[in-house]
């Protein structure tokens, strides 16, 4: 199982900087997503590594061995760099059946006949798609051809697996399902996964860690839930999450080393961070960023609100909660149908309200949110 290294590289289009000076290391059998909106960078990146995009500066290593570098002149071809594509158009040939279309890359590769068809079948078996291996792609259904597009790049055995979106054209039961088999198969194969997508729920879910980029730039590198719970600023902690993280702005007081107060429409708030100490200049504007699964409804809590709005489906229940100005969203668990302008008490749990600079976004400080 491979690592992959990249050393600040960077790609410009002429003038146009689309990846920006990028360093990581994806560890050995990692599941890596490249996460970020349209246009951040993420398939130039994936492309770089896989040696389809030539980077402007920077280094790239692949199990150990450069397989870029600008400084000295290395440029090792795609095929040589022994990984596999799997891209959101996956078109498999129509005129040949599953098994064709799997095997088609190895007699290329001139195996013989019986590897072959061992090979075949083994991969029919792993994506539970034995019961196709005679038909032809036009008689299977979306997510059958993309396990069968998934079969053919795994056929030859890469140690590098990379994804574009590959499950953005299926819908969203399918897309499920496919997410399930796919950690399923990093699981069972050796490959390092590196995967692209824009969906940050199929990032969360399924990787080992997650690389956030804006604007070709490195948010935040870490598994998915430290990204979640300790978002490194304000575009990340936005990006990921749905519903998303609730923003309370206002001009924070440091009261002693440990604590600092708030005021936000009428809320008068206290803040503890869980480790360390948290310094604030005089009148420095800041972000208090919190959780829905946070902010708990009901009596005991000091804090007065309206529903604005209820949205029950089925097993959760987004409540959108007006206080004073201050537009708040809570999730909780079960159906439950509260009335509209129905007045509520709320409070906020637990120890995951994060502090933000307003002016730099930077993650300040985690901890611990009371109304006061
Ligand atoms: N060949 C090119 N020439 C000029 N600009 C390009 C080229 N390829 C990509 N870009 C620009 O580089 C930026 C990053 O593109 P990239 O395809 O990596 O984005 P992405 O994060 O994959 O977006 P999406 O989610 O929409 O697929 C974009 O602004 C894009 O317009
Ligand atoms: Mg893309």
């Amino acid at each position: 199982m491979p690592e992959i290294i990249l050393k600040n590289v960077s790609k410009r289009f002429g003038k146009f900087v689309a990846v920006d000076d990028l360093s990581m290391v994806i560890g050995d059998g990692d599941f890596v997503t490249l996460l970020g909106p349209s246009g951040c960078g993420k398939t130039t990146t994936l492309r770089m590594i896989a040696g389809l995009e030539t980077p402007t500066e920077g280094e790239i290593l692949i199990d150990g061995k450069t397989v870029f570098s600008s400084e000295r002149g290395v440029d090792v071809s795609p095929d040589k760099r022994d990984v596999g594509f799997l891209f959101q158009n996956y078109a498999l040939w129509p005129h040949m059946t599953v098994e064709q279309n799997i095997s088609f890359g190895l007699e290329n590769l001139k195996w013989d006949k019986e590897r072959i068809r061992s090979r075949v079948a083994e991969l029919l078996a792993t994506l539970k798609i034995d019961q196709f291996g005679k038909r032809y792609p036009s008689e299977l259904s979306g997510g059958q051809q993309q396990r069968v597009a998934i079969a053919r790049t795994l056929a030859t055995g890469p140690k590098v697996l990379f994804m574009d979106e590959p499950l953005s054209n299926l819908d969203a039961k399918l897309r499920t399902e496919m997410r399930s088999e796919l950690k399923r198969l990093h699981a069972e194969t050796d490959s390092t996964f590196v995967y692209v997508t824009h969906d940050q729920l199929e990032a969360m879910t399924l990787s080992t860690r997650t690389c956030l980029m804006k604007e070709g730039v490195l948010q935040q590198y870490a598994p998915p839930l430290e990204v979640y719970h300790n978002p490194a600023n304000l575009f990340v902690a936005d990006f990921v999450g749905s519903p998303t993280m609730n923003f309370l702005e206002g001009v924070g007081r440091g009261v002693n080393l440990d604590e600092i107060k708030m005021s936000v429409s009428g809320l008068d708030l206290l803040f503890s961070p869980v480790s360390g100490s948290i310094t604030l200049r005089d009148d420095q504007p800041i972000v208090m960023g919190i959780r829905p699964e946070f902010v708990r409804i009901g009596e005991t809590g000091k804090g007065r609100a309206r529903v604005y709005a209820a949205l029950p489906s089925g097993m959760e229940t987004v409540v959108k909660l007006r206080s004073g100005d201050q537009l708040l969203t809570s999730v909780v668990f079960g159906s439950i149908d509260y009335e509209a302008d129905g007045e509520v008490g709320f409070g906020f749990d637990g120890e995951g309200c994060v502090v933000f600079d307003k002016e730099t976004g930077a993650n300040l400080a985690i901890g611990k949110l009371a109304i006061i």
